[in-house]
């Protein structure tokens, strides 16, 4: 995507335990909008041009470790990023952490941009914003980016004189005055090398915390220089409610980039699609719709409200109607689900075919105009074109050990409320006449029934009403 910047490294801050998340998991494994933290601080670091990463694990170092890993295999370009890591066996402080990256910092290395891992709403372009501004001015020893918040809690507030970004005073360490500071730090520096390696080993842990502070390398700066950005960009996920907030966020910035290549979006707050679907431009999305995995929407499909689709390909002009489930599953062009349809793994609609309302369709092929309407269960069976499943059809594929199949050719009529228990073959042309168990093969254009003859009594429906009705009255 973006160039390589020549010498910047980043280094990326990922050994703290995150104890408020409340998991057992290391925070930044932790996933939105389905995908670990990290992963979108390691787009954020590649997209600005870092050729090298340097990760700095701590607790559950192995399970970060392992996550990075699979950031750089996921991708082509993530491959081209050199990855390391520095470990810091205890969290003595961010300004500690970094230390444990220097050693392995190339020679080559000029620049140093350092991230935390648990800020997935950076944009990459604030981060080039900030490496080229600290590039264009010589003799900036540390450029970061500020923002400023209503509510600055437990951040680093910019101390500034005459304007210039003096201090970061931690709030733990801050003043009255200092803590009133609606100006503070995200986190995300630029340092000068030489700087970074040169002053690290000054820091003391005389502080409220006892750590040692990273930010305590912009009082010792000769030169820094800041670069603002908008709060919701810098927010550090802490707790559950943060990984909510990034989620809405990541959410509705997907939601915005398919609107505007061409994707009919009903609202960009309602919709989760996922990282690795693709939705083709002229296809429409209803209000809550979850797409996930590596779903495909070609163009003209519509996928109606409510509906959850994982791995699901659709193909042109085929429509969901509103709340369907479906997974591992597709459907061809012009092919009419729902409402209220499930599709199971390797359910496979045919073009122009059809299932509506409360059916259930697992590891079947439905022919090209095939139908399955209202209320049925369709599970390990070819079904063939143009072939009608009336309401109620139950394919019985369990005999309680074994799944087995049931195969209907082509133009077969099944009529309501039959049973097909498999293994059966039903022939072409074939018509099952409603209410029928199907236990036997069908021939070719064969009629099976199989249900009681039907005998109408006259005039006893009158006789048993009074006869009942009697048995009400209280006895005289
Ligand atoms: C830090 C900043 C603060 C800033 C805030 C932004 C310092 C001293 N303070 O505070 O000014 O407003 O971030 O979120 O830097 N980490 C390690 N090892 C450690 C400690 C931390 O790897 O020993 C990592 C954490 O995993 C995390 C990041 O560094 O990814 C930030 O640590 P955190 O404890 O959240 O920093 P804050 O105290 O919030
Ligand atoms: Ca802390």
């Amino acid at each position: 995507m973006a160039e390589v910047r020549p010498g910047l490294e980043c280094v990326v801050l990922a050994a703290g335990k995150g104890t408020r998340m409340r998991s057992a998991a290391a925070k930044v494994v932790h996933e939105v909008a389905g995908r670990p933290l990290l992963h979108y601080v390691l787009d954020a670091a590649r997209d600005a041009g870092a050729a090298r990463i340097i990760v700095v694990v701590g607790h559950d170092a192995e399970t970060v470790s392992a996550s990075a890993e699979s950031w750089q295999s996921e991708r082509e370009a993530n491959a081209q990023v050199a990855l390391a890591f520095a470990l810091q066996a205890e969290q003595r402080g961010t300004g500690h952490a970094a230390a444990q990256a220097v050693p392995h910092l190339n020679a080559t290395c000029r620049e140093v941009l350092l991230l935390c891992g648990d800020t997935p709403l950076l944009r990459a372009e604030s981060l080039a914003q900030l490496c080229a501004g600290a590039a264009a001015r010589a003799g900036v020893q540390v450029a970061l980016l500020t923002t400023r918040t209503e509510s600055p809690g437990a951040y680093g507030r910019i101390i500034r004189r005459d304007g210039l970004v003096a201090a970061i005073r931690e709030a733990k360490d801050a003043s009255p005055q200092e803590l009133a500071v609606t100006e503070v730090n995200p986190g995300v520096y630029v340092f000068e090398r030489d700087f970074l390696v040169r002053t690290l080993p000054e820091l003391g842990s005389q502080n409220a915390q006892g750590e040692v502070y990273l930010t305590d390398l912009v009082e010792r700066a000769a030169s820094v220089w800041d670069w603002p950005v908008p709060f919701l960009e810098t927010l550090g996920v802490n707790d559950p409610a943060d990984l909510a907030e990034a989620q809405a966020v990541l959410h509705a910035r997907r939601a915005r980039l398919l609107a505007q290549n061409g994707v009919q979006v009903a609202d960009l707050n309602r919709l989760q699609v996922g990282p690795d679907v693709s939705v083709a431009a002229g296809a429409s999305l209803g209000p809550d719709v979850t797409l996930t995995g590596a779903t495909r929407v070609a163009a003209g499909a519509q996928i109606g409200q409510g509906c959850v689709l994982h791995a699901v390909e659709v193909a042109e002009d085929a429509k969901f109607l509103p709340y369907c489930v479906a997974s591992e599953a597709s459907i061809g062009p012009r092919a009419q689900v729902g409402p209220f349809v499930q599709l199971r793994p390797k359910a496979k609609l045919e073009a122009d075919s059809k299932v509506g309302n409360f059916s259930e369709i697992k590891a079947a092929r439905l022919g090209a105009g095939a139908k399955v309407n209202h209320l049925s269960y369709v599970g390990d069976a070819e079904i063939g074109e143009r072939v009608n499943l009336g309401a109620g059809t139950i394919v019985c594929n369990y005999d309680g050990f074994q799944k087995w199949l049931t195969v209907i050719e082509d133009d077969v009529f099944v009529g309501s409320d039959c049973q097909l228990v498999a293994p059966l073959r039903i022939g072409v042309g074939a018509y099952v006449a409603t209410g029928t168990t199907v236990t036997v093969d069908v021939p070719a254009g064969a009629l099976a029934v199989g249900r009681a003859r039907q005998s109408n009594k006259d005039g006893y429906a009158t006789r048993l009403r009074k006869r009942l009705a009697a048995r009400l009255k209280p006895p005289a």
